[in-house]
């Protein structure tokens, strides 16, 4: 009897002493060729300078990350999520560029009990997909709706809203003249573009027809500087209509190239990489030196924060990977990002977080959004409303 428990004592140690040894695999999923493949660049130097900050061990546990490019094509994230979790044995899965990517993994992750880590898209229905879902990026009726309450306290009556025809800009619509209308304002036209080799041409001559104070816009990352350059070329920045956005359109991944008309764009968002805080200041200078010729944009800041939650989330589970166990440990929890205090709000696995008006201003030469007012601590409004 004695015997028989020692050797069964001596099995399960060897046997906990190999899982021990077991990497933790993070499959990490992103757009990383095709039109959103700078999403999928910036995401990716996040993680890794995450990982060369701070280690690749957490608590025991040897950290893994298996990077896959999905081309930005839905029916490829599920696929290779699906690879992931069955062949490597992923303990995360994370990443998703865009937001039919994100959903077409929902179902994966629900099934598997795998945690979904949104680093990038902005629909705020996606983390409602599924209870393994949590999401370090943003939504887009936080931005809008704080675009919105600004916009109307500061002398824009009129606006035309022009966006990107797919679920984010149909959140960004949405949430733009829900608040504009409720502060008093009013939304002359709301037009959608094409997603797909996108003219904004026909559209920004619709929005000039109808004399609005202010054209508001929605265009993914990566897709700013198409609308700049045809915004231009219509004469609009001429025109005295006031151009404010999401943050999306002066991602600081191609502002710099925008040139002086982008001077005075005011936008909304939660990322600059000009945002004045020290911890800010190191994780710019390290991205940079880590990356050189690039600039740290508000998508890289999802995946910094997602791989810092995956490693506060191991530490607190001691390196067990049970994805009800990392689910748990992270909501409610509450850091300093690069953009400023995040948490996941314990209740909806969303960011709550700052979101700041910034102006298009030149610093040291640069095209920089420069922050000067702030909205603190903000929950997504959408699931806010629900309630
Ligand atoms: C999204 O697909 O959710 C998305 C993509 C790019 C953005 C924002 C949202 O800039």
């Amino acid at each position: 009897m004695l015997r028989k428990s020692i050797i069964a004592a001596a099995a399960a140690l060897v046997a906990g002493g190999a899982a021990a040894q077991e990497p933790v695999r993070i499959g990490l999923v992103l757009p990383m060729s095709g039109p959103f493949a700078s999403t999928g660049r910036q995401v990716e130097a996040a993680v890794r300078l995450y990982m060369q900050e701070n280690g690749s061990t957490v608590a025991g546990r040897k950290i893994e990350v298996i990077l896959k490019d999905d081309g930005n094509v839905a029916d490829a994230t599920r696929r290779l999520a699906q690879e992931l979790v069955v062949n490597d044995k992923v303990a995360v899965l994370a990443g998703f560029g865009l937001t039919p990517l994100a959903l077409a993994t929902a179902p994966i992750a629900t099934q598997a009990k795998v945690p979904q880590i949104v680093m990038a898209a902005g629909t705020s229905v996606i983390t409602e997909r599924s209870p393994f879902i949590v999401r370090t990026s943003f939504t887009l009726p936080q931005k809008s709706v704080a675009m919105a309450e600004w916009a109307a306290k500061n002398g824009i009556k009129k606006v035309v809203t022009v966006v990107t025809d797919f679920a984010p800009g149909h959140d960004a619509e949405k949430w733009f003249k829900e608040a504009f209308t409720k502060a008093g304002g009013q939304v002359a036209a709301e037009l959608r573009v094409p997603i797909a080799n996108p003219d904004f041409a026909p559209f920004l001559q619709r929005a000039r027809d109808a004399q609005p104070d202010a054209i508001f816009n929605f265009v993914p990352s990566g897709q700013g500087s198409i609308f700049i350059k045809q915004f231009v070329e219509r004469g609009l920045d001429k025109s005295g209509i006031r151009l404010i956005a999401t943050g999306d359109l002066t991602d600081d991944d191609i502002l710099n190239g925008y040139g002086d008309a982008a001077l005075g764009i005011v936008t909304a968002g939660h990322y600059s990489a000009a945002h004045p805080s020290a911890k800010n200041k190191a994780y710019v200078e390290a991205f940079k030196k880590a990356n050189p010729g690039m600039r740290p944009n508000f998508m890289s800041v999802g995946g910094y924060d997602g791989m810092h939650l995956i490693y506060e989330a191991l530490k607190k589970t001691g390196g067990k990977t049970d994805g009800q166990a990392l689910i748990d440990a992270m909501k409610g929890m509450a850091f300093e990002s690069p953009r400023g205090p995040i948490s996941i709000d314990p209740e909806t696995r969303d960011i709550i977080q700052n979101i700041y008006i910034r102006r298009v201003e030149k610093q040291g030469g640069e095209l920089y959004n420069i922050e000067f007012a702030t909205i603190a601590s903000m929950k997504d409004p959408e699931k806010a409303a629900k309630k």
